[in-house]
């Protein structure tokens, strides 16, 4: 589905690694490399308008105008903590990208988002910005960090997230359309505590190992 601002990935081998990611008994080594592995899958997608600029180079048969990554480098910017664990599937296609870092926990019963650091590379608004969080779930925690960046000046804003509930995905459209959004799997719902259906869980506990 590519609707307005929203592209639903349909790769074959990005499903068959999403639905290796949900199975409970996939270990957190195997969890970190697929989310890495579908982290580069969809950036490949996600990074198909970037400016190209002609430069000369010299082949060793003659000298040509040939295209070229314009502009300042891209900005890649994880929301901690389950964010971090795309970051190096990205940097395998645009390693010399500059990362920030915007952390965001959710509250357990509110499940508000609550800001503890926001670290962007200058100048933010001349780079296209990738932010990452394999999970769209209410859309609080995508939304403040959309927020976060605009209002450090960020202009050209992508949102790259693995698995989405429509809530989620509805909310971050309607308060950011200018925002591109990219989803690997658009799941069912949420459920009573905010948990997407049938989703992963904690994605950050299943990156970090932890509880
Ligand atoms: C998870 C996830 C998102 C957020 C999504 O992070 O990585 O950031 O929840 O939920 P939302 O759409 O309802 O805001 P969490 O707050 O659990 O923090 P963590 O990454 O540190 O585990
Ligand atoms: N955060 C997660 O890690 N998983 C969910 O299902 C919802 C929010």
């Amino acid at each position: 589905m590519n609707e307005s601002n929203v592209t639903i990935m349909t790769h074959p081998l990005i499903q068959h690694k999403i639905s290796m990611l949900r199975d409970s008994r996939t270990g957190t080594n195997e969890f970190r490399k697929l989310i890495e592995e579908i982290a580069t899958l969809m950036g490949y997608e996600a990074l198909r308008d970037l400016p190209l600029e002609d430069v000369e180079v010299t082949t060793p048969i003659e000298t040509c105008m040939t295209p070229m990554i314009a502009g300042k480098k891209l900005a890649i910017v994880p929301i901690l903590r389950a964010g971090l664990g795309m970051v190096n599937g990205i940097l395998a296609l645009v390693p010399s990208a500059k990362v920030g870092h915007i952390g965001l926990y959710r509250d357990h019963d509110t499940h508000e988002p609550h800001e503890y650091y926001c670290k962007l590379p200058d100048p933010i608004e001349l780079r296209t910005i990738v932010t990452l969080d394999p999970m769209l779930a209410t859309g609080g925690s995508a939304v403040a960090a959309v927020d976060f960046i605009k209002q450090h000046g960020g202009r050209k804003i992508k949102f790259m997230c693995i698995i989405a509930a429509p809530e989620g995905l509805a909310r971050l459209q309607n308060a950011h359309p200018d925002v591109q959004i990219y989803v690997g799997h658009l799941d069912r719902e949420l459920n009573a505590d905010a948990y997407i259906c049938p989703g992963l869980g904690d994605a950050g506990d299943r990156i970090f190992g932890t509880k």
